[in-house]
């Protein structure tokens, strides 16, 4: 099954301004890279080629310059402006024509994710209508909540409750069969004039077809909205990094790991990056 990418990089940022005022979220810096590179590297480890960036009228332009047509990296990059920012779920009807008769995994453009991706790889082999994760956290008043019983069947979805009835957040991760543009296209906007996301998921378990797929602790997922968690992202990201001496988010190094290019082209990439840390960690991969 053909699997297309979309990275959600629109919204308001508010939380972040006045970082913010001028560009956007997921360009701000996460310790030594664009926010976005992170989302984009989850979709290419997953083995996606085909991905769709949506951002502002404004911002676009930007994520064009900054990531191109994917070409040097081995895949294909296109671009679609959300006029306003109407709800995740809208990422669905902007990108209608991109999905096609594709299946889907959207990633929200500040969701970070480290550890082993097979969760997601065989979320993207077994999906069979939705699939959702969920994720323990110490805050699920935060966070979409997921109830499920022993056997993932979901019992609730609800976004940011009081009570939460599970410690289960959803992450900005979701796979989606080609049918979530009708589905999209059936649910009504909510009160706050959006296209929830999560209405997409309740229409998905209405018709028995939503998987919750658990996270175990060996992932670790940070999200990047406020000063806060975008520091602490950072501080995460710098310590594995200075650790391990592996960069976390490598696109050129995915690329060649994933057999997304030739070392020639790997080569000729990165000889074309500009004298930095970054370049001097690509060359010393292939060393
Ligand atoms: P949020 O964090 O819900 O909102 P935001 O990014 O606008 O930030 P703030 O709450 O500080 O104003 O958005 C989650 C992600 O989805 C984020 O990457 C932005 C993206 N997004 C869009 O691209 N379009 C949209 O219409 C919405 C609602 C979100």
């Amino acid at each position: 099954m053909n699997t297309k990418g979309i990275i959600l990089a629109g919204g308001s940022g508010t939380r972040l301004y006045p970082m913010t005022a001028v560009f956007s979220k997921q360009l701000q810096a996460v310790y030594d890279k664009p926010m976005i590179y992170y989302p984009l590297a989850i979709l290419m480890l997953a083995g996606i080629k085909e991905i769709l960036i949506i951002s502002t009228p404004e911002d676009t332009p930007n994520y064009k310059k900054l990531l191109g047509d994917g070409s040097n990296w081995g895949i294909q990059l296109s671009y679609i402006v959300q006029k306003k920012p109407g709800g995740i779920a809208e990422a669905f009807i902007y990108g209608e024509e991109f999905i096609g008769k594709s299946q889907v995994c959207l990633i929200l453009g500040d969701n970070i994710f480290y550890g082993k991706l097979d969760f997601l790889r065989n979320a993207i082999e077994q999906n069979q209508g939705g699939t959702i994760f969920g994720y323990p956290v110490n805050n699920p008043s935060a966070y979409g909540v997921v109830e499920f019983d022993a056997d993932g069947n979901v019992l609730s979805i609800e976004e940011k409750p009081k009570s939460p009835k599970s410690k289960y957040a959803i992450p900005g991760l979701y796979v989606f069969s080609k049918d979530v543009i009708k589905l999209t296209k059936n649910i009504q906007r909510s009160p706050r004039g959006e296209l929830e996301i999560t209405d997409v998921q309740l229409e998905y378990n209405k018709r028995g077809k939503l998987k919750v797929e658990l996270i175990g602790r060996g992932i670790a997922w940070l999200d990047t909205g406020t000063p806060e968690s975008l520091m602490e992202a950072s501080t995460f990201i710098h310590a594995i990094e200075k650790r391990q001496g592996h960069k976390i988010a490598c696109l050129e190094e995915i690329a060649l790991e994933m057999g997304f290019i030739s070392l020639r082209k790997y080569i000729d990439t990165v000889n074309e990056l500009p004298n930095c840390s970054y370049k001097e960690y690509c060359l010393s991969v292939v060393k």
